[in-house]
């Protein structure tokens, strides 16, 4: 018997918790599906100890790493390198390790225009409306703007100065920040609505808003996948609207570092969804 142990590539999610974390369950199918020789495993990292454990990864011989939270912000100063999207979201979301040093990406404004455009192709030269402004947001006003051709946004987020920044860092143009308590008023004219916050997560509050400024044409988009259909995507399927869902943004995310660590850029379809549905809903019974 061939002993191709050391052939073997692997990846893995940091974070705390990652006990219901997809990410694991996305690349083993994917590892099956093109039977590739890798493990994608995921380990428990307490807050302040991300250096120690991706210094273990890179002593082992990993081929990188997903983070998520709470890590994702911190591990920016932690990077030998940084890919352009890492710089333009201010975190990392994808390691790849090569030759010893960690380049830092982050490719959840790719998930998210990917999963957009196989549901939705054509947003250039329009407008979009933005509920948020961390992290998730950050990348997808970039790649919007970058991959799609997005041209205004109307940003929509709690705190003010967050928006503003983002209107200035991108210098966006025909943009405009609007208070927390305007979002309903603020999507008049917009072609795409996107929740970036994290209400109507499980566990969180709602997301209170009414679409009915929304023109009939648009689409509505929300990253959060949990649960899979969530109160503003029911809305505004109701009102006719094309719903995107946060699980597609998830699987279009993971295929950058698939692609990175295991040499394959790798298929998203239905067959995927189903798997990955299936398994919230044994994790919820
Ligand atoms: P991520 O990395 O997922 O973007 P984040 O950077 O913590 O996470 O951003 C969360 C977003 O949800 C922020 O825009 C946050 O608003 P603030 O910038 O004001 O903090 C928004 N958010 C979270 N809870 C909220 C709430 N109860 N009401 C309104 N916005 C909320």
């Amino acid at each position: 018997m061939t002993d191709n142990t050391d052939q073997m590539r692997r990846a893995v999610l940091l974070g705390y918790p990652v006990s219901h974390a997809l990410s694991p369950t996305l690349h083993s199918y994917w590892l099956q599906q093109y039977g590739i020789n890798g493990h994608y495993g995921a380990m428990a990292v307490l807050p302040g100890h991300l250096k120690q454990a991706l210094d273990m990864l890179r002593n082992r011989g990993d081929a990188g790493c997903n983070l998520t939270i709470p890590h994702k912000e911190d591990a920016m100063a932690l990077m030998d390198d940084h890919d352009e999207s890492a710089v333009m979201s201010g975190a990392v979301n994808t390691v790849v390790i090569r030759d010893g040093k960690l380049i830092g990406y982050n490719s959840d404004g790719f998930g998210f225009v990917e999963g957009l455009k196989a549901a939705a192709p054509d947003f250039a030269g329009q407008r979009v409306a933005v509920l948020g402004c961390g992290g998730a947001s950050r990348g997808i006003i970039a790649s919007l703007r970058g991959a799609m051709g997005v041209k205004s946004f109307a940003l929509i987020n709690r705190t003010r100065a967050k928006a503003e920044r983002i209107i200035k860092q991108f210098t966006l143009h025909n943009s405009e920040v609007f208070e927390w308590h305007e979002r309903d008023k603020a999507l008049a004219g917009c072609d795409l609505l996107v929740n970036c916050t994290s209400l109507g997560l499980v566990g969180e509050d709602h997301l209170e808003i009414s679409l009915d400024a929304l023109p009939a044409h648009a689409v509505v988009a929300d990253i959060v996948y949990r649960p899979y259909e969530t109160p503003l995507l029911a809305a505004a399927r109701l009102r006719g609207h094309i719903g995107v869902d946060g699980l597609a943004m998830l699987m279009h995310q993971g295929r950058l570092g698939f692609e990175h660590w295991f040499g394959v850029d790798p298929v998203v379809d239905d067959t995927l969804k189903l798997h990955l549905l299936e398994k919230m809903e044994s994790e919820s019974l």
